[in-house]
Formats: C-alpha cells, sequence, structure tokens
C-alpha cells in the first residue's frame, strides 16, 4: 500500500466496499456532509486519548474490555427507557467481571452510532418480490418497500441527533449518579427477578455492599472517592459509512492530530478490511483507538501488514483485534495469528465477538445464534490466547437490555425456538437479552480467574 499523504478526503476515489452509491440525488448526500461538518464533535479528543491509555493497558494484560449493544441502532427504539435499560445491564456485567475476575474493566457500548450495516446480500427478495436490502436507519427504510428502500441523506442528520441525544443521557447515567455503586441493587432488572442469575448477582452485590458500608466506616465514600460515584462509559461503532466519519473528523488544536468525533472507538468491519480499499486508508489517518474485526481467511502475513499501516508506532492500546470466527473454527483459526502477533511484539487487544460467526437459521426462518455456541466460543478464545502466551483482553457482544428473544438456550431463563416470535425485535442481527447477557459475565469472570493467576509471570516473558 502507498503510503501518500493521509487526509479525511484521502479515502475517496479508492474501492470502497458497503458504502451505498446509489443515492438518488448526489448532490443531496453531499449537502447534508457538508451540513455535519459543521455541527459539534460528538466526542471530544482527550476522551478519545484517555480511551486509549486504558485499552493500553488492557493490552498489557492488567484490565478487561467489555464491548457491547445492539446490531443495529434505530429510529423505532430509540428511547430513554430502553437506553436505561442496556446501561445497566452493561453495569451489571461491569460489576461481575470486576468482582468475580478482579479485573478493572473497560466498558464501550456499540451506541450512539451503530446504525449502518454491511449486508450479505443487496437485494432481498420475499414473495418473488426484489429490492435492496435493507441497510441500517442511517441509510434506508426497514419497511419493505422500494420507496423505504431508496438511500436518504436526511437519514445521516437524523442518525447524528440521535447520536447526540444517546450521548448526552449515557454521559448523565455514568456521571450523574446512576452509576454510582451505592445503586448497585438498583441496576436489576425487573423482569429477570427470581432466575439463578439473577440471585447469584444479588449474593455478590449484598457483599460489595458490605464491603462499602466497611469502608464507609474507615471514611472511604462515594464523596470522597469519585471513582465510586461515577464511571466511565466509552461509545463506539463500525466506522462503515467514510462520508459521515469523515464529517465527523476534526484536527485536535492541542495535538494537531485528526480524530474522528464521532466516537469515542471505531472499529473496521470483517468484509471492510482490504488493505489497498477506503476504509483501511480513512482508518490510518485518525488518532482514535480503533479496532479490527478478525476472522476465517485472514492470514498472519496479512494481518502484520496490516498492523504496519494502522499502527506503525507499535503503540499500545492503539489496535483492538476482534476475533469472531464461530465456536467450532476458532480453536483451528486464531492460533496462528495469535503466535505471529506475540512473536513480532505487537502491542494490541485481543478481544472475542462469539456472535457474528454462530448466527444460524432456525426452520421457520429466524436468524439465532445458540447461547451454548456463543459461551464456547468466548471459551475456546481465552484456551487459544491462554496457550499463545497472550492475555484474552475483551469481548464484544451484540445485545441489549430488554427480555427479548432472539438467541436461544441460556440457562437461567431458556429461550426455545418456538420462542423466537414473541419477543424479536432486532433490526438486524439477534442479541442477548439482558438475563443472557448477564449469565454470560458470570461465566466469563469464572474463566477469567482461572487463567489469571500465572498471566503477569506469563505476558512478562
Ligand atoms: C457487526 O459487528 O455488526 C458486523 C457486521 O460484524 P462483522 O464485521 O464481524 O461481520
Ligand atoms: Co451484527
Amino acid at each position: 500500500m502507498t503510503q501518500k499523504r493521509w487526509s479525511p478526503s484521502s479515502w475517496r476515489g479508492m474501492p470502497a466496499l458497503h458504502i451505498p452509491d446509489d443515492y438518488p440525488d448526489v448532490q443531496a448526500l453531499a449537502d447534508a456532509e457538508t451540513e455535519l461538518k459543521g455541527y459539534p464533535p460528538l466526542v471530544f479528543a482527550g476522551e478519545a486519548q484517555k480511551l486509549k491509555q486504558r485499552l493500553g493497558e488492557v493490552a498489557m494484560g492488567k484490565a478487561f474490555l467489555l464491548q457491547g449493544g445492539d446490531c443495529a441502532e434505530s429510529f423505532k427504539e430509540f428511547h430513554p427507557d430502553n437506553l436505561r435499560d442496556m446501561f445497566r445491564v452493561k453495569m451489571q456485567m461491569a460489576v461481575v467481571l470486576t468482582y468475580g475476575a478482579g479485573q478493572p474493566v473497560v466498558k464501550v457500548g456499540r451506541i450512539a452510532g451503530q446504525f449502518g450495516k454491511p449486508r450479505s446480500s443487496p437485494v432481498e427478495v420475499r414473495d418473488g418480490i426484489t429490492l435492496p436490502s435493507y441497510r441500517g436507519d442511517n441509510i434506508n427504510g426497514m419497511e419493505f418497500s422500494p420507496e423505504s428502500r431508496v438511500p436518504d441523506p436526511n437519514r445521516l442528520i437524523k442518525a447524528y441527533g440521535q447520536s447526540a441525544s444517546t450521548l448526552n443521557l449515557l454521559r448523565a447515567f455514568s456521571m450523574g449518579g446512576y452509576a454510582n455503586l451505592r445503586n448497585i441493587h438498583q441496576w436489576n432488572l425487573g423482569f429477570v427477578e427470581g432466575s439463578e442469575t439473577n440471585e447469584k448477582y444479588k449474593v455478590m452485590a449484598e457483599k460489595i455492599s458490605d464491603a462499602m458500608d466497611f469502608m464507609d466506616a474507615c471514611g472511604v465514600t462515594p464523596d470522597t472517592t469519585p471513582q465510586m460515584a461515577q464511571t466511565d462509559y466509552y461509545t463506539s461503532h463500525e466506522g462503515l459509512l467514510l462520508g459521515y466519519e469523515e464529517a465527523m473528523t476534526r484536527i485536535d488544536s492541542t495535538s494537531g492530530r485528526w480524530y474522528d468525533t464521532s466516537a469515542h472507538m471505531l472499529w473496521i468491519g470483517n468484509r471492510t478490511r482490504q488493505l489497498d480499499h477506503a476504509h483501511v486508508e480513512f482508518f490510518r489517518g485518525i488518532d482514535n483507538p480503533i479496532a479490527m474485526k478478525v476472522g476465517e481467511g485472514l492470514e498472519p502475513d496479512e494481518l502484520m501488514q496490516l498492523l504496519d499501516v494502522l499502527n506503525p508506532h507499535n503503540e499500545a492500546g492503539r489496535i483492538t483485534l476482534i476475533a469472531r470466527y464461530g465456536h467450532d473454527k476458532v480453536a483451528k483459526g486464531l492460533p496462528s495469528l495469535a503466535r505471529a502477533v506475540k512473536r513480532e511484539g505487537r502491542h494490541v487487544v485481543w478481544s472475542c465477538d462469539p456472535m457474528h460467526g454462530n448466527t444460524i437459521k432456525t426452520g421457520t426462518g429466524y436468524k439465532t445464534r445458540p447461547f451454548d455456541n456463543i459461551l464456547s466460543e468466548v471459551k475456546g478464545f481465552m484456551q487459544v490466547l491462554h496457550s499463545e502466551n497472550c492475555w484474552p483482553g475483551g469481548v464484544h457482544f451484540e445485545m441489549t437490555g430488554q427480555n427479548v428473544t432472539e438467541c436461544v438456550g441460556g440457562s437461567a431463563q431458556v429461550v426455545r425456538e418456538e420462542d423466537l416470535s414473541s419477543r424479536y425485535h432486532t433490526h438486524c442481527d439477534p442479541r442477548l437479552n439482558a438475563t443472557q447477557a448477564l449469565e454470560l459475565a458470570f461465566q466469563i469472570a469464572e474463566e477469567l480467574k482461572s487463567y489469571r493467576k500465572d498471566e503477569g509471570v506469563r505476558l512478562a516473558s
């Protein structure tokens, strides 16, 4: 790849997959992008730098990354209650991981900008009618009609507005008292009442509350120790629509560097990480922490070349590799990559997306993901990294705080195949519901605990 001069628009003219090229009014798209260029940044460079530092700690085996949220945010499901429920289940999971595995947890949402989707087919056929696929609410509409499937630039503006108000509420939740550890019991969601996972959570919350009472008596309170009263919550999405990302990319006056201010962290999808294509070009020039999905077919040599381009200074925290193989493929695909990364001394965060390689279609036509396969991929991922002397630094989930029925299985509140139709709300891929997500957090905490003991020593070697 030629290292020509980078600018926020240097990706234009390069091959770009999964970016719609069928806007009927190209001028209207350009106008929307110009308008976005004048809008306020959604995040600050300093926040993105702070996340990069935290991820640097993850890369060194000293913290754990919890990234998750909707597959695709939507205009329709935009509601403060949904945001609150997502936030609180993430808080619960983070506490479980912090307490259970003794690890600081870096919390990153797939939120406040996660709209555009790469699709496996450009068209959808229903009852003999062929229409362009739904590509995310910031591009076209989900409704199966010719009008709705036409890309509309106004949707970019609307998605920006929704991202801004989402972020505003998340900042209020994380800084304004809701995230206070004293609220640990209140993060419980009503509908998981009575489940085994919920009971486990209550026992743990009781122990933490006791410890806090003790610390209170010693003078260490949320008033004296802000870490107990608030939390850092970061945003991320797939940087798919480069026109939007370009419009949100601004120079930071203090460092003189470029930041994509649409989110703290952005990732390159599994289908858009070609070395000589537009997405890699755009990502190499922004100074945010970035991630890249890695999966079947990516060879160590190509990964090294991608790391050369995307993280030339081998900065810890700059890049997270999100492995997404499938429960039956991770043990075969991941070892050679982990080995090469270790051998070449590259600093990366290794994270596991156990969702996208485990999607199946049921006889009744629902896309689903079996809970057991999700858990099995996480465990397989951890085993591989452990045997390659690398830190299994994080997980990446598609999840919701709602009581949906999209992924089958789970032991606390089993979702059966015949239940899928009752609360199947996703706009794209099937998500873990709140109980399943919490159950996974407990299981992962157990796994981590068993791997952690000698990790420090082995990572240093
Ligand atoms: C996603 O994360 O929603 C996605 C499309 O994943 P991948 O790029 O791994 O297929
Ligand atoms: Co998805």
